[in-house]
């Protein structure tokens, strides 16, 4: 995400939108938490203002994008929400859409590393959609063409790719927010990077009960602690620079890393039944109660920019990341439902709330503390109320599925490398397209032997 480094995209769609303040709104999203018809319909109005941003599924448009302003992995993002939104609603509407956004863009091997990205795909970037074919497997989600990646490969992918970018060399370990090495970022080590690669760790854990996993989750965690992006008190703080050796750490705080590591935990003491990770999942959850109001109570907020209103279009979507996070760890770990659930219900009856904006009166609002809309409208303030509300239905699922009880996702513990036989491809692209392409096929043939993993999809 984009805290530094890269130009930070203007938060004018707020503004903007404040020409359509004199709106007069002809619906509202209606929410009764405790009729599960209700927490549906609410869901599905908030989800369909969602997809009214994404186009991708369009004849010609490109498949797992949304257009400008928002990023790539926010894409990533929305696909993890529409795969909970099925499992959550049994309405199968986005299903295909979602398949074919996420086979688009995790290319051959699966990795997501599509060419198209590398002048901005950070670790935190492919971990997003690493998560979403991570759940993908955990509820099994139709599975993609038995020729094509499978969603538990994809998360692999993910994980392997990045076990082998895991760095000692500076600040002791960790994962670079960057992933090349050219762009703004590389020097930054960041706690999104570490903890989505530990998030997806202890998953594929629990998911497939290789212990490879849950060695380099307890790495993970152990380092983020040593560096000191997780605090004694189990907050967290954004990262560091390792030209400094990560000592001078930008103490923000954002919904999302906690939310990461918080169901990371949760999966590492489901698997373990360890007694040490129950301590951890308790002290993270309780480092949480820093998001939430307490007027109105127990109502979720990105305090570190909607209080002086400077959330950033990426950092518009972060509390959405908590609340999923939140509730699949009622699941993992069951003993945090009690402390949870009432969070997540005052949460989702204002986020229900603030979606009152729009022509069709399903927007929603930023500040969910307002209990009304504020006027603005975003994507990923629209991804975010779904996430919570819908989270709602959590009580009323089954937990994940493990590949010993009931997964029927194929993986693929060496998924992520090359493909086989580039080289003829390659050859055959640099000399139909050489002429049109110009300077690109340099840019192109340097990255293959730079980005090495991710130069098999220059052949596509
Ligand atoms: C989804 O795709 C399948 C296979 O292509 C097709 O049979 C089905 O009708 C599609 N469903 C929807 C809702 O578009
Ligand atoms: C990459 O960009 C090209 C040109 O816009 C597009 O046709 C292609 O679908 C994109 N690839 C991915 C994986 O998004
Ligand atoms: C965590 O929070 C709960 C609920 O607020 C509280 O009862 C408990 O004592 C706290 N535990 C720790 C270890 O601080
Ligand atoms: C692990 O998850 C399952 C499914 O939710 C749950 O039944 C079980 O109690 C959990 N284990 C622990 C140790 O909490
Ligand atoms: C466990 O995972 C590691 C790392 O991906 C892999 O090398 C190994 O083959 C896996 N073991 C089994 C039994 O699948």
């Amino acid at each position: 995400m984009r805290l530094t480094g890269r130009a930070p995209r203007p938060s004018w769609v707020g503004l903007l939108t404040a020409s359509f303040m004199g709106l007069q709104a002809v619906g509202a999203v209606e929410l009764n938490l405790d009729d599960d018809l209700s927490i549906k319909k609410a869901s599905k109005q908030v989800a369909t203002n969602m997809m009214s941003y994404y186009t991708g599924m369009n004849p010609g448009d490109n498949p797992g994008n949304l257009p400008d302003p928002y990023y790539w992995w926010e894409a990533g993002a929305m696909f993890g929400a529409l795969v909970d939104y099925w499992f959550f609603t049994g309405d199968t509407q986005w299903n295909n859409i979602t398949i074919q956004g996420m086979l688009w863009q995790a290319g051959d091997n699966g990795a997501f590393m599509p060419s198209n990205q590398s002048k901005t795909e950070g670790n935190d970037d492919q971990a997003f959609w690493g998560f979403a074919a991570m759940s993908a497997a955990e509820r099994n989600f139709p599975n993609p063409p038995a020729d094509k990646p499978q969603w538990l490969e994809m998360a692999q992918a993910v994980f392997n790719t990045q076990a082998s970018r895991w760095d000692p060399g500076t600040c002791g370990g960790g994962l670079r927010w960057q992933i090349f090495t050219w762009n703004n970022g590389y020097s930054y080590k960041n706690t999104i990077s570490t903890g989505g690669f530990f998030n997806i760790a202890s998953r594929l854990y629990k998911y497939t009960g290789n212990q490879t996993y849950a060695d380099w989750a307890e790495k993970a965690w152990d380092w983020t602690k040593q560096v000191g992006f997780m605090t004694d008190t189990y907050h967290f703080w954004d990262g560091a620079s390792d030209l400094t050796g990560c000592k001078d750490m930008n103490k923000i705080e954002w919904t999302y890393n906690t939310g990461v590591y918080l169901l990371g935990a949760a999966s590492m003491y489901n698997a373990t039944e360890d007694p040490k990770w129950k301590y951890r999942v308790q002290q993270v959850l309780n480092a949480s109660d820093v998001f939430f109001a307490t007027n109105p109570v127990n109502v979720m907020y990105e305090r570190a920019c909607e209080t002086v209103n400077t959330c950033m279009v990426d950092q518009r979507s972060f509390k959405g990341y908590l609340a999923r996070w939140m509730a699949a760890t009622t699941q993992m770990a069951p003993f945090t439902y009690d402390q949870i659930m009432p969070k997540l219900r005052a949460t989702a009856e204002a986020a229900a709330k603030s979606c009152t904006g729009g022509s069709e009166g399903t927007t929603c609002g930023l500040k969910w503390t307002e209990q009304k809309w504020d006027n603005t409208k975003d994507f990923g303030q629209q991804m975010a109320s779904l996430d919570v509300i819908q989270a709602n239905l959590i009580t009323h699922v089954a937990p994940p599925v493990t590949s010993h009880d009931g997964g029927t996702s194929k993986g693929n513990p060496d998924a992520g490398g090359k493909p086989k036989e580039p080289m003829p491809k390659a050859l055959s692209f640099s000399i139909t397209t050489a002429d049109k392409a110009g300077a690109g096929i340099l840019t192109a043939m340097t990255m293959v032997m730079i980005g090495g993993s991710c130069g098999w999809l220059i052949w596509d």
